[in-house]
């Protein structure tokens, strides 16, 4: 039976249906501000002109919060602390003095990270489960594991004596805020740069609150600085002419904007941008193992995730085993409430990402894909889309070809290695790919051939700080985390 169905969280919350209790996280674990400043110099203050936008919980459309618009002014301000603290204080320290900075960061993150957990939920939609299990720890591993390098750049193969960039201006993407906050705040600062980061307008709260840590931990100030905004905050960062440093997450169409405009002028700059990977699942494979790997490669963070496995490879002999057995896995998913503990799907991030993803369904079945999703009723209110897995696609299809970042499943099938190879690498993105199979000789000559920058094997979605992640064509360029997420903070 589908449980979907019968836990729809289309009751209040506090209301428990039949046979289902439900587990809420308390959202009393996070005190909200009513008003969010911009983190400047040391200090939260609002924008030189005063503008303001609100965000908003996605699964209720509730506002949490308003949050100061920041603008050219506000960057320039930015900018300035940030030089100001790279010249006089955090460019001077010492590598085994920046370490301790990082180690506390590391240690204040651990320290709060329930609350931290339900305020990434609140303000992404994302369940609280993989807020809590993934968002918060791995942010933590980033700081601990960069701290880790700060005294022993000189042995990073960059040389006898790297030397930090400057200022590094940073802007990211909703689908993991703090996460992605962590992933480019993390190195530059154990290189000896300081740092502008310029959130998600739709989800500002977590990288505020870890501007609070920063200040916790007695960061100089200057050091780490937000200024929040949309586009035009973002845009004003990037082109501005006291960054050395520009670091990018999000979409491809921004990507490229970014890059016609940094170009000439010496700003440094790595890109990390979307994907369509295709996640590969051979006739020897384990076929449980490979749902669990199917279901969390594109519903994990309801598919809002750059590497996701938004294309199934399944080969034709076991393809109607397989897509079986994820129609029965998918029916037990739970949508609903974020702050459930129980809770598999969370909401979309934005009105205007449910819109995306609902378009590009849809070119899906007017181009002749089947559609399919389980018995699944959405609340009412707030944005949601059910999981929803397409089968008889066909590699022209544009639910084969763009990024919909959204819970949506593209089916095809392969007959040869060969081929499927050819069907992987048939994309202008080249970010992620997934392989599942017993035999090891064929995972390597697999992983050889695919053009990817991550190749996971009998799993997916695995993030670990030691290891470098970023992509080829139009996913961008550059890698983050590890060895390599250092050269790009580092003038070598
Ligand atoms: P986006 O690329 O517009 O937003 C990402 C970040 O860039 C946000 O902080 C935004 O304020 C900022 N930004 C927007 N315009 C800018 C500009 N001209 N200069 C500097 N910064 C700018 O992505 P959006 O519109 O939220 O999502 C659209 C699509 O992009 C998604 O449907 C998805 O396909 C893709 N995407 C991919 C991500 C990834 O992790 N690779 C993350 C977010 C979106
Ligand atoms: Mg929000």
């Amino acid at each position: 039976m589908a449980r979907v169905t019968e836990t729809a969280p289309a009751a209040p919350r506090g209301v428990t249906g039949m046979g289902y209790a439900r587990a809420p996280e308390s959202r009393d674990l996070v005190r909200l501000g009513a008003e969010y400043g911009l983190y400047i110099g040391g200090e939260f203050r609002p924008a030189v002109e005063g503008g303001t936008f609100t965000t908003v919980d996605p699964a209720t459309e509730e506002p949490l919060a308003a949050v100061a618009d920041a603008g050219a002014r506000d960057v320039d301000l930015a900018v300035a602390a940030a030089r100001e603290s790279s010249e006089a204080r955090w460019g001077r320290l010492r590598g085994r003095d920046r370490a301790k900075y990082l180690f506390r960061i590391a240690r204040i993150i651990q320290e709060r990270a329930r609350e931290l957990a339900v305020l990434e939920s609140l303000d992404n939609g994302k369940p609280i489960r993989e807020a809590r299990d993934v968002d918060v720890p791995l942010a933590a591993a980033y700081f601990f594991y960069y701290a880790g390098w700060a005294d022993k750049l000189e042995h990073a193969g960059f040389g006898p004596s790297p030397r930090p960039l400057g200022v590094a201006g940073q802007v990211i993407p909703w689908n993991f805020p703090l996460l992605m906050a962590a992933w480019k705040l993390a190195p530059a600062l154990a290189a000896g740069n300081t740092c502008v980061l310029k959130p998600a307008e739709t989800t500002p709260l977590s990288a505020l609150f870890l501007a609070g840590i920063c200040e916790e931990a007695g960061l100089p100030p200057g050091t780490v600085n937000v200024v929040t905004g949309a586009g035009a905050t973002g845009a004003s960062l990037v082109a501005h002419p006291g960054v050395d440093k520009v670091a990018f997450t999000g979409s491809t169409e921004v990507g490229k904007e970014i890059r016609r405009r940094v170009a000439g002028s010496g700003t440094r700059l790595t890109l990390e941008l979307g994907g369509k990977a295709a996640n590969i699942v051979f006739d020897d494979a384990p076929v449980d193992q490979a749902v669990e790997g199917i279901v969390n490669g594109i519903f994990f963070n309801q598919g809002h995730v750059c590497c996701a496995g938004s294309r199934l490879l399944v080969q034709e002999s076991v393809a109607g085993s397989v897509l079986d057995r994820l129609r029965q896995r998918l029916a037990t998913l739970r949508l609903g409430d974020p702050l459930d503990k129980n809770t598999d799907i969370g909401a979309i991030n934005s009105a205007a990402q449910l819109e995306k993803i609902r378009a590009l369904a849809d070119s899906g079945t007017a181009e002749g894909a089947e559609r399919w999703s389980p018995p699944c009723r959405l609340p009412e209110r707030g944005f949601w889309f059910p999981p929803t897995v397409f089968t008889g696609v066909s590699q022209s299809h544009r639910i084969a070809r763009e990024e919909i970042f959204g819970p949506v499943l593209s089916v095809l099938t392969f007959r040869t290695p060969e081929e499927a190879v050819a069907k992987a690498n048939n994309t202008p993105y080249g970010l992620s790919a997934g392989i599942w199979t017993e035999k090891g000789s064929r995972i390597l000559w697999m992983a050889q051939r695919l053009e990817a920058g991550v190749v996971w094997a009998n799993t997916y979605n695995r993030f670990d700080p030691a290891s470098p992640f970023g992509g080829y064509q139009e996913s961008g360029f550059g890698r983050e985390g590890g060895r390599h997420g250092l050269e790009a903070y580092l003038d070598v």
